[in-house]
């Protein structure tokens, strides 16, 4: 473990944010660790650039062969691990596992070739390719596994208080780029700062890689008993994230790149609620019979070539540890890609114990 005393400072307060904070305070007992963040779990109307605040969010494997899935794939079995602990022993941080269901209009390779048994979701995770009677109307293929949901904003909410009760420090600031927090932490006193940690979602908007992708969904009061997805030839999905502990149910959603609306769209609205009628009708029969809580908008900071998890040295002494790019899994790539920054943060030069 190491022992440095070296403040570190964490830019972001979503859900990477808070996992990397929890992290390295586990990690360097004696560091002061500080989030610097404009939007945190608490902040009263979250905008739609506050990724997290926005998420179902459920777990749902992407199986694939290219190095970024398969890396992608090794996080998220790492995070799937951590929830499950979360979720037997702190039942009021919002995660629950439930079944998960997946209905594919148009199979690509890599999951048509999948077979009752095979690791999907995590190890035991019962996964099991369903048989072509138990499939709905136009689904090609179907599986159903053991899979988690998390309920956002308590979620999230849980992570900032342990941060803080543990002696984290969080300050309510909006940043011009992530290289200037080492400035102001300076002049808030903080000491010399040798370490910063980037994982500002895609608000600073100097990466050419960072697009947003726009997320439209509906919270309902009505309660569903598993998470299930379907994707349709066009493009479309139609998906279901009971909220854990009686938060109603997301009914999803759009993925619309580059649309920068933040207003939700009633016409989308009522196209949500009438696929997942169509699709589930065992959830509610009619669109007239929802109970609808909110409307949701928001963006997906999704980035080309995926995850940018790197250190950047701005100069001898100052370091950026990068954590930004999750796109659409940035739940449930979490712990797994707290853990790779955390790593970082330690195998760097300017965090090493001093002798
Ligand atoms: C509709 C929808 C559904 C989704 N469903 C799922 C799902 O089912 N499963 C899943 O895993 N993921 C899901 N996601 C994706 C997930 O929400 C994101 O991947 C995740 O929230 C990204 O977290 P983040 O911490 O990187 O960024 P954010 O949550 O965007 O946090 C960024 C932080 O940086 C701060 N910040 C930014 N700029 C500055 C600045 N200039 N100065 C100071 N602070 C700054 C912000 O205030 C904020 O605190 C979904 C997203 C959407 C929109
Ligand atoms: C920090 O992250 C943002 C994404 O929010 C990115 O645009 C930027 O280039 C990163 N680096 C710095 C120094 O801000």
């Amino acid at each position: 473990m190491a022992s440095s005393k070296d403040p570190i400072i964490v830019v972001g307060a979503g859900v990477i944010g808070l996992s990397v904070a929890t992290l390295l305070q586990s990690c360097y007992r004696d560091a002061p660790i500080t989030i610097i963040a404009a939007e945190t779990p608490t902040t009263p109307s979250p905008s739609a650039d506050y990724a997290s605040m926005w998420a179902g969010a459920h777990y749902r494997p992407v199986p694939g062969s290219t190095p970024q899935l398969k890396q992608e794939a090794q996080m998220a079995l790492r995070t799937a691990e951590r929830m499950e602990r979360i979720a037997d022993e702190s039942p009021e941080a919002g995660v629950a596992f439930s079944m998960g269901v997946e209905y594919l209009e148009d199979p690509p390779k890599e999951v048509a070739g999948l077979k009752t048994g095979d690791v999907y979701a995590s190890p035991n995770d019962g996964f099991r390719v369903l048989d072509q009677t138990e499939l709905p109307a136009g689904a090609k293929w179907g599986c159903e596994y053991r899979a988690y949901c998390v309920n956002v904003q308590p979620y999230c909410r849980w992570l900032l208080d342990r941060f803080i009760s543990k002696g984290g420090q969080v300050i309510l600031h909006r940043l011009s780029s992530a290289a200037d927090a080492f400035d102001f932490a300076r002049q808030r006193g903080l000491g010399r700062v040798k370490t910063v940690v980037n994982c500002s979602g895609r608000n600073f908007d100097q990466d050419p890689k960072v697009k947003i992708i726009r997320g439209q969904t509906v919270l309902v009061k009505q309660q569903y008993d598993k998470t299930v997805t379907r994707q349709n030839r066009d493009g479309s999905w139609a998906f279901l994230i009971p909220r854990p502990r009686g938060g109603g149910t997301i009914v999803g959603g759009t993925k619309e790149i580059g649309d920068p609306e933040t207003h939700p769209r009633p016409e989308t609205r009522q196209k949500l609620l009438q696929q997942a009628v169509d699709a589930y009708p065992d959830f509610v029969d009619s669109v007239d019979k929802f109970k609808i809580l909110k409307d949701n908008v928001g963006r997906r900071p999704w980035r080309e070539g995926g995850f940018r998890i790197e250190t950047e040295f701005i100069s001898p002494e100052r370091r950026i540890v990068h954590g930004y790019g999750a796109g659409g899994r940035g739940y449930e790539l979490s712990w797994g890609t707290a853990e790779r920054v955390v790593e970082l943060v330690n195998a760097s030069p300017a965090a090493k114990p001093r002798l």
